[in-house]
Parts: C-alpha cells; structure tokens; sequence
C-alpha cells in the first residue's frame, strides 16, 4: 500500500507581486523517490523550499493552501519550523559543508537538536551517518581534517549524511549532482536508491535520464502550476498532457 507522506493542497507563492506557485495540489508517497521536472523558473526550488518552510526565510512572500506532514499542516500557528526542519532534510545544489572538520559536520545537529551528548554515543552517529551515506570508508582516518577540503562529490555525500544524522523523515534534494562527475553522480544516485528504504525523497533535476534512472513517479510543472504528476514511466513512455510530452522531448525548455 502506498502511503502520501507529504501533500500539498492548492499551494500558492507569491514573491512580492510575482506568483510562483499557481494552486499546486501534489500528493508524495512515502518511501519513494519523487522528482519534480520542469523548465528553468517554473517553480521547482520554490515548491521544495515550502516543504520544509526555508521560504519563511525570504523577505516578501507570501503562501496560501497546505503543505501536510504526515497528516499534520506544517503552516499551522502552533507549528515551530525549527521542528519542521529537522524532520525535513535538504540538500542544495552546490556542496556547502560547514568550514569545520568532517566530524563536526555530521554531528552538530544532532548536539544542537539534543539528541546525543558528546563522546561515544556522538561517535557512533556520526560514523552511522557516514556510513549511510557511503562516505565512511574514505573519511574515517581523517574525521578532523574540514569537510571542505573534500571532492566535490564527497563534498556531497557529507552534505547528505549530516542531512540524515538527524534522522529526518523527508529529504529534499535540489540539483543534488548537478556540479558533479558522472561518476560521482552515479555513487550519489545508488545512494539515493538505497537512502528510500527509509526516507521520502523528492529530487528537482534537470537531467531527464536521471530522473528516469532514479525516481518513482515524476511532476511536470510549467509557470508554477503542476500539470501532470504519474508514474516515472508514464511521464516519459506515455505521458498525458501534450505539454509534458513536448517538455521531455526536448522541444523547450
Ligand atoms: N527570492 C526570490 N525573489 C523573487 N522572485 C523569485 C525568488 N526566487 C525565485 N523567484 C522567481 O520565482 C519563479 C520560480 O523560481 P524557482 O527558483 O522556484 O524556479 P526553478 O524551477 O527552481 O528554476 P531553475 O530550474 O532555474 O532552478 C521564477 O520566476 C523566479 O524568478
Ligand atoms: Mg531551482
């Protein structure tokens, strides 16, 4: 059975006078990979930072709808994004560790979040977090080296294990390789693979192979509406909507 871990009801945004979102209703199934296609300035970024209210952080804008978590609407007044954010991971573009050592890295969350203390139980974390994120074996003898003088990709990989250390429910990634090798890309892809047996994720990418390789079903949007949301084949084999067709055909975008 498929369980919606994350749903969003006619959600809109606004930047100032400019709408960005236009009534967006989506439905994210839990343990799945869901990944959000669509032209440059449809909406991509801005749909995925209302999941884990990172828009709160911008001057000027305004949401109406729902965004609900586990049945739960992340916008209520009694709501804290802090908590919102630990439940809801992100992961950005550009690789953007903290310029502090690999160790520090994974487990200052979960020591700011209370959730260990320092010493073994800390340790333990932090190796379980670089472990799963696959970057454990290459980083072990030097966890207090900065995590920025890593390569890109691993970079990356760090970037995801300090997002898991604080067990999240949802990540989000945006463009998660799109500054990286293929063979980079290809590790943080299996990654992702494997990261799904327990978490929901959902990927903004504009590699059409990609997001056909890695995700589930695939949303379509186009001027900050959703036009199509289906199965990842069906997006790409038989999709509905004329517009989806031409979109991943190549004939704009
Ligand atoms: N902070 C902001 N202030 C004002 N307008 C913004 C802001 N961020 C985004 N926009 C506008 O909102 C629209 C959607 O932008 P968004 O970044 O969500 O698109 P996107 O689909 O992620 O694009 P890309 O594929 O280029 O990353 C665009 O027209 C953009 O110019
Ligand atoms: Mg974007």
């Amino acid at each position: 059975m498929l369980n919606i871990k994350v749903k969003t009801e006619n959600l809109k945004l606004w930047y100032g006078k400019k709408l960005a979102l236009d009534g967006v209703s989506l439905g994210i199934y839990e343990n799945k990979i869901t990944a959000l296609i669509g032209p440059s300035g449809c909406g991509k970024s801005t749909y995925l930072r209302c999941l884990n209210r990172m828009n709160d952080l911008i001057d000027g804008i305004r949401i109406e709808g729902k965004v609900i978590i586990n049945g739960r609407d992340i916008y209520a007044p009694e709501v804290d994004e802090v908590s919102v954010r630990k439940k809801v991971g992100m992961v950005f573009q550009q690789p953007n560790p903290f310029p502090k050592s690999i160790y520090d890295n994974v487990a200052y969350a979960p020591l700011m979040h209370d959730m260990v203390k320092k010493g073994k139980a800390c340790d333990l974390l932090v190796e379980k977090a670089l472990k799963d994120a696959g970057l454990w074996d290459e980083v072990k003898d030097i966890l207090n080296k900065s995590g920025t003088n890593l390569s890109g990709g691993q970079q990356q990989r760090l970037c995801i294990a300090r997002a898991i250390a604080v067990e999240p429910e949802v990540i989000l990634m945006d463009e998660p390789t799109s500054a990286l090798d293929p063979i980079s890309t290809q590790v943080i892809e299996n990654l992702m693979t494997r990261l799904k047996e327990k978490y929901t994720i959902i990927i903004v990418t504009h590699n059409m192979q990609q997001a056909s390789r890695i995700s589930d079903t695939a949303a379509f949007f186009h001027l900050g509406k959703l036009i199509e949301h289906n199965k990842t084949e069906k997006i790409f084999l038989e999709p509905e909507e004329e517009m989806t067709e031409q979109y991943i055909t190549g004939k704009f975008g």
